[in-house]
């Protein structure tokens, strides 16, 4: 049997990939898979609006296949994610006659969701990514103002963990943000944090998205992001990795400065050092990180494709568009 990612890891963490229902028909892919990563992420299934379009009907096809797909083949889960700002399902925050709903109606709604899918997976997925980037990219404003904020203020943050916690308290429970290694947005996801684990609530961990490029973050950057969170007495996983090719960032308005350059030898080598920086990185902070998940499986399709500019090609995964390992990859697992 081949070596792969998981195997030279094996020590160290665990190796995810955010995958969608569709790829597990694919055969070559699924080998790749089962090769390389003993943990999965659902890119899409499982988010608010996809398993639940209705207030009365839950959509589990695509959530389900890759759970038994997963429990099939010994693979771990990561459920990603109850309470986000996008994605949400349009009825979520309106009553019938269009209005906004009021602050009890939206809890209520929250938890019987929660409830719904935490229980369905109750067991076999063993960590949740409970509330995603709800903490502001402005440097004057604490938290994001997404219509849970509006209608909740604070409080839906709190909520959300408490309604996981009671569905499965066995699972961990995560934060999850981009940015988290940014000095300055850094300083609110880390008051968050404090503030929930100083009021009792069950945050067990914080996900670094890790959408990162051949530019940021520095190793030193990074670094003291992980000793930072882990000083709480938390546990960080790196959730959602890639590195673009591209240095203009994700958020839309500051991208599309570079056009399409395609992948050069010299993109390749800046790429393949960057996760090397990384993967030290993570390896020297075996302690506190407990998982490393890519998002995607390789360069035939990213998110990043379309994101932040749509149309515009990426190449910020392991392997290639024929799923063939990258230089990368060989800097990943030489060490
Ligand atoms: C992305 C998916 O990859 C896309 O297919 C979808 O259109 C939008 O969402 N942060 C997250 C992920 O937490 O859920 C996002 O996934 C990427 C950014």
């Amino acid at each position: 049997v081949e070596k792969g990612l998981k195997d030279y890891y094996s020590s160290y963490f665990p190796i995810g990939v955010a995958v969608t229902p569709q790829q597990l028909k694919d055969s070559a892919q699924r080998r790749l898979i089962l090769t390389h990563f003993n943990s999965l992420t659902a890119e899409n299934a499982m988010k608010m609006g996809p398993i639940h379009p209705q207030e009365d009907r839950y959509e589990w096809t695509g959530a389900d296949a890759i759970v038994n797909f997963a429990v099939a083949n010994g693979l771990k889960v990561r459920g990603h994610n109850l309470c986000w700002h996008s994605q949400v399902p349009k009825w979520m925050f309106y009553d019938k006659a269009g209005n906004l709903v009021t602050k009890e109606v939206l809890l209520g709604r929250l938890k019987e969701h929660i409830k719904a899918v935490v229980g369905r997976y109750k067991g076999k997925i063993y960590a949740w990514d409970v509330v995603n980037e709800a903490v502001s990219d402005n440097p004057k404003e604490f938290l994001r103002n997404s219509l849970w904020y509006q209608i909740c203020g604070e409080d839906f943050i709190a909520k959300a963990f408490e309604y996981a916690h009671e569905a499965d308290p066995k699972a961990i429970l995560f934060y999850n943000d981009y940015n988290t290694e940014s000095p300055e947005k850094r300083q609110r996801i880390f008051k968050l944090l404090k503030k929930l684990i100083d009021a009792g609530v069950p945050v067990h961990a914080v996900g670094l998205q890790g959408h990162w490029s051949i530019k940021d973050p520095s190793k030193e950057m990074l670094g003291a992001a992980i000793q930072q969170y882990a000083d709480l007495g938390i546990k960080v996983q790196v959730t959602e990795l890639d590195v673009s090719i591209y240095t203009d960032g994700n958020i839309p308005e500051n991208a599309g400065a570079e056009g399409a350059s395609g992948f050069s030898p010299e993109l390749q080598k800046l790429q393949a050092n960057q996760y090397a920086n990384f993967f030290q990185i993570f390896r020297q902070y075996k302690g506190s990180i407990t998982g490393v998940t890519f998002w995607n499986l390789s360069d035939r399709y990213s998110w990043l494709d379309n994101f932040p500019v749509r149309g515009r090609k990426n190449y910020p995964l392991l392997f290639d568009k024929d799923l063939q390992p990258k230089a990368a990859y060989w800097n990943v697992v030489k060490f």
